[in-house]
C-alpha cells in the first residue's frame, strides 16, 4: 500500500473548508440550493461536520466544517477524519485553505489512508484526493510512505519481526535506495566490540545484531540516526507483568521511525551523507539470559551495573551511539521507545527530546510545531548525574526509585558520546493508543516528519 494522489480530472468533486466564523458568509454567497441543504443538514461549519450536497450527477460539493483556532489546537490532521468519512470518488480542495494549513490538510488526507491489513483483510478508504495546486506533491507522498512503513514495522508482531525480520527490512530499504549495509551478527559482536548489544540480546533464538547502512556522498552534511530496534521486550529475567508485556512488539518503534525517517531522505534525495544504525535485539530470557547484577564493559569502556534486564534499551543504543559517535557526524539523533517514565510526564503524543545544544533544541521545537509532530524539549539535568553512579561500576542501568526516569536514561546515553553538542535523543512512543485523524490505532510514526525538516534545513543547497 503505497500514498497517492490522484491524477488531476476535470469532474473531481470540490470541498469547500468553512471555519465556524465564516459559515454565515459563505451562506451568503452559495447558490440557494446549497444554502438550504446546509441549514437542513445541521451543517454550521463546526469541526468534524463532512456534509455532501446533492447535484444532477451524484455529490454536487462536500462541506467539511473546520471549527474554530482553538478547537483546532486540541489535536490535528483533520482532514483525515473528513476523507474517512467521504463516499469512493476523485475529490479536490476548492476553497478556504491555503499554505501551510492547505498542506498539511494534503498530508492528513494521505495519513489518514492507511490500513494495515497484512494478517486480514480490510476496506481501504475509497475516497482519493486530487494533489492540491501549490503544494509538492511528491513530498507529501514520500512523507507518508515512509510514515506508512514505520507504521507497518511496529504493527507486524515479534513472530514475523523479530531480529531476523528486521533485518530483511532494513536490508530491504537499504537495496531500494542503493545504500550500502552492513550487519554485525551474534558473536562478531563480541570481536567488534559491541558487547552489551550482544549481552542483552543473546538469549533469543535469533541472534542479537548490528544493523548499519550508509547513504549518500560522503562530502555532505553528516547525519547519523540510531533507533532502537528490541522486537519484543519481555523485561528479560527482570520479567515484565502482563499488562506492561502487552505491548512490547512494539519496542522497535525507534528503529522503525528512523528506517521511515530514512526512507523520507532517500527519497526526497536531500544532500546528506546519512548513516542509519540499528541495534536490532531480542530481550528474552533462556539459560543465558544476562542477570541482575552482571556487570558489562561497554564498547567505550565505561562499566555498567545491571540492576534491571528491562533497562535493556540504553544498553544496546550505548554501544551503537559509541560507534556512530566515532565517526564524529555533523548531527547524530537517537530514537527509542525508551521509558514509561516519558509516557507518565508527557503521556502518549508528546514526544521529549533531549540535547544540549539550544540552537537545535529551537529548531526542532520549531519544527514540531510547524509540521504537526509535537515534541517538547526536556533537560539533560546534569545534578541527576549521581542518580546513575552505583558503587561498584561506573553507571547503573536503572536507579533505584525510578525518580525522574526518562531523564536519568537519557543522561545514561549522553555518557557514551563525546560529541555531546551534535546529539540528539527522543524518547518516543510509537504508538496510538485510540484513534485519531491520520494516525491509526497501533503503530506511530513519531518525531519524523519534525526532524525531517530539521535535517533539510541542515542538508548541502
Ligand atoms: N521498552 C521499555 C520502555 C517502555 C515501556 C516504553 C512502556 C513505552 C511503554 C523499556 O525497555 C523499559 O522497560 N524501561 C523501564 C526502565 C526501568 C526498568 C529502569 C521502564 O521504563 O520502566
Ligand atoms: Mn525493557
Ligand atoms: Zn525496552
Amino acid at each position: 500500500m503505497t500514498p497517492h494522489f490522484a491524477a488531476a480530472t476535470e469532474s473531481a468533486i470540490p470541498i469547500d473548508v468553512i471555519e465556524a466564523g465564516s459559515f454565515d458568509h459563505f451562506l451568503k454567497h452559495a447558490p440557494a440550493q446549497t444554502a438550504a441543504w446546509a441549514k437542513a443538514n445541521g451543517f454550521a461549519g463546526k469541526l468534524g461536520q463532512v456534509l455532501t450536497v446533492p447535484g444532477p450527477d451524484g455529490i454536487a460539493r462536500v462541506l467539511v466544517g473546520w471549527g474554530t483556532e482553538p478547537q483546532r489546537q486540541r489535536d490535528r490532521l483533520f482532514m483525515a477524519t473528513a476523507a474517512a468519512q467521504l463516499p469512493e470518488g476523485v475529490y479536490t480542495i476548492a476553497s478556504g485553505l491555503n499554505g501551510p494549513a492547505l498542506e498539511q490538510a494534503a498530508l492528513g488526507w494521505l495519513l489518514g489512508g492507511y490500513v494495515f491489513d497484512r494478517y486480514k483483510e480490510k476496506p481501504a478508504p475509497k475516497a482519493q484526493l486530487v494533489a492540491p495546486v501549490g503544494v509538492n506533491a511528491a513530498r507529501l507522498e514520500a512523507i507518508a510512505a515512509g510514515d506508512y512503513l514505520t507504521r507497518d514495522l511496529i504493527n507486524i508482531p515479534a513472530s514475523d519481526m523479530g531480529p531476523d525480520g528486521l533485518e530483511a527490512a532494513f536490508v530491504k530499504l537499504a537495496l531500494a535506495f542503493g545504500a550500502k549495509t552492513a550487519v554485525i551478527r551474534g558473536d562478531d559482536l563480541l570481536a567488534q566490540n559491541l558487547p552489551m548489544i550482544h549481552a542483552v540480546g543473546r538469549a533469543s533464538d535469533q541472534a542479537p545484531r548490528l544493523l548499519d547502512m550508509i547513504w549518500g556522498n560522503e562530502s555532505d552534511p553528516k547525519i547519523t540516526l540510531v533507533g532502537k530496534g528490541v522486537c519484543f521486550d519481555t523485561g528479560g529475567l527482570n520479567i515484565k507483568p502482563a499488562s506492561s508485556m502487552g505491548l512490547m512488539k512494539k519496542d522497535m518503534g525507534g528503529s522503525a521511525t528512523v528506517l521511515g525517517l530514512a526512507q523520507m531522505i532517500m527519497t526526497l534525495g536531500l544532500k546528506v551523507r546519512l548513516r542509519v544504525l540499528v541495534p536490532a535485539v531480542e530481550n528474552s530470557i533462556s539459560a543465558g539470559a544476562y542477570r541482575p547484577q552482571d556487570i558489562l564493559t561497554s564498547r567505550k569502556g565505561l562499566t555498567v551495573e545491571i540492576n534491571n534486564t528491562d533497562a535493556e534499551g540504553r544498553l544496546v543504543l550505548a554501544d551503537a551511539l559509541t560507534l556512530a559517535d566515532e565517526e564524529e557526524p555533523d548531527l547524530l539523533i537517537c530514537k527509542a521507545t525508551l521509558t514509561g517514565a516519558a509516557r507518565v510526564a508527557l503521556g502518549p503524543d508528546l514526544m521529549p527530546f533531549y540535547t544540549d545544544n539550544d540552537g537545535l533544541a529551537g529548531d526542532i521545537s520549531a519544527a514540531g510545531t510547524a509540521v504537526a509532530d509535537p515534541l517538547w524539549r526536556m533537560p539533560f539535568w546534569d545534578p541527576y548525574e549521581p542518580m546513575i553512579e552505583p558503587d561498584v561500576a561506573d553507571l547503573d542501568n536503572a536507579p533505584k526509585g525510578g525518580f525522574g526516569g526518562s531523564i536519568t536514561a537519557a543522561l545514561f546515553l549522553r555518557r557514551f558520546v563525546e560529541h555531546k553538542d551534535r546529539f540528539v535523543h527522543l524518547d518516543i512512543y510509537g504508538w496510538t493508543p485510540s484513534p485519531k485523524p491520520g494516525r491509526s490505532l497501533g503503530g506511530a510514526c513519531q518525531s519524523a516528519r519534525a526532524m525531517l525538516e530539521v535535517i533539510e534545513g541542515r542538508a548541502a543547497k
